[in-house]
């Protein structure tokens, strides 16, 4: 197999086509989930950041899952409802009833009118099928309501997920799942095997690639900066999916492109995916 090098690092594998050919703007394409929706453009994880994301032909959209203290399951970020509404208190401690009466747009300088916290449920029920789906599990111990709710809606993976070949096209599957918790991600691959489960980790290193497979995952999501062509080759040959997080500007999502990772998640998803720009 052909290597070259990457500053000091000797990677195998065809270079980046943007790299080989700097006078055309061919990348090989990852897969853009809008993060908490358009949320660079509309307040987060509210359904007009999910439809803007959609508009924007985002490939998926990425969102948060949290449970109130009477188990319905609702899609904010923080803990706590203080930063994002007019509430205040954690998510664990009100009941749905309060939820309901929040503004999930509280605030945001783009709020043209109040915003309903969207449950997971009207969440599927709205986008399921329609563009691929990545819930973040927030909360350890809601992992079993969380899967049998896509469970129910047919959203499961139709066939075992399989690594993508290094030049071929992402695969996205109608739901995968991430956490940042491990232990919350292995129980979710424990209860929907054959789903795309990611780790979010700081790391990208071989111990947070190790810990991964360990606990049965498929995905390792390591912030952009630390995406190197070698570090995400390395992550593919040993079957995991890659996929970028923290993509705060444009240096980021050129940095993820240009190591071939199979997605990222990115608050602006009209943002170009040309390396080049
Ligand atoms: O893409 C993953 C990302 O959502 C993790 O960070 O804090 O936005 O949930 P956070
Ligand atoms: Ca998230």
């Amino acid at each position: 197999m052909a290597a070259w090098r990457q500053g000091a690092v000797e990677v195998r594998g065809p270079r980046p086509i943007a790299e080989r050919m700097s006078q055309i703007h061919i990348v090989r394409r990852p897969y853009l989930l809008a993060h908490r929706g358009a949320s660079g453009y509309a307040p987060e994880n509210t359904f007009t950041a999910f439809d803007r994301a959609v508009a924007q032909r985002a490939d998926g959209i990425e969102t948060d899952v949290r449970a109130t203290r009477d188990g319905v399951l609702v899609l904010m970020h923080d803990e706590r409802v203080d930063r994002t509404t007019q509430g205040e208190g954690r998510v664990a401690d009100l009941e749905y009833s309060a939820i309901q009466r929040l503004d999930a747009a509280y605030g945001h300088p783009g709020r043209v009118e109040a915003e309903a916290v969207p449950t997971l449920e009207e969440f599927l029920a709205r986008f399921g099928g329609r563009v691929g789906i990545c819930l973040e599990i927030k909360q350890s111990g809601i992992e079993s309501a969380v899967v049998e709710m896509v469970r129910s809606r047919g959203l499961l993976a139709p066939r075992p997920w399989q690594s993508a070949a290094p030049r071929g096209k992402a695969v996205l599957p109608p739901v995968s799942f991430t956490s940042f918790d491990l232990q919350s991600a292995a129980a979710v691959a424990r209860l929907a095997p054959g789903s795309l489960v990611g780790h979010l980790t700081p790391e990208f290193d071989d111990a947070a690639i190790g810990r991964a497979i360990a606990q049965g995952l498929n995905q390792i999501c390591p912030p952009a900066n630390l995406c190197t062509p070698a570090r995400v080759q390395g992550a593919r040959e040993r079957d995991l999916s890659i996929r970028a997080w923290q993509v705060r500007n444009r240096e980021a999502l050129r940095t993820a492109v240009l190591a071939l990772v199979d997605g990222v998640t990115c608050d602006w998803p009209d943002w170009t995916l040309d390396a080049n720009k």
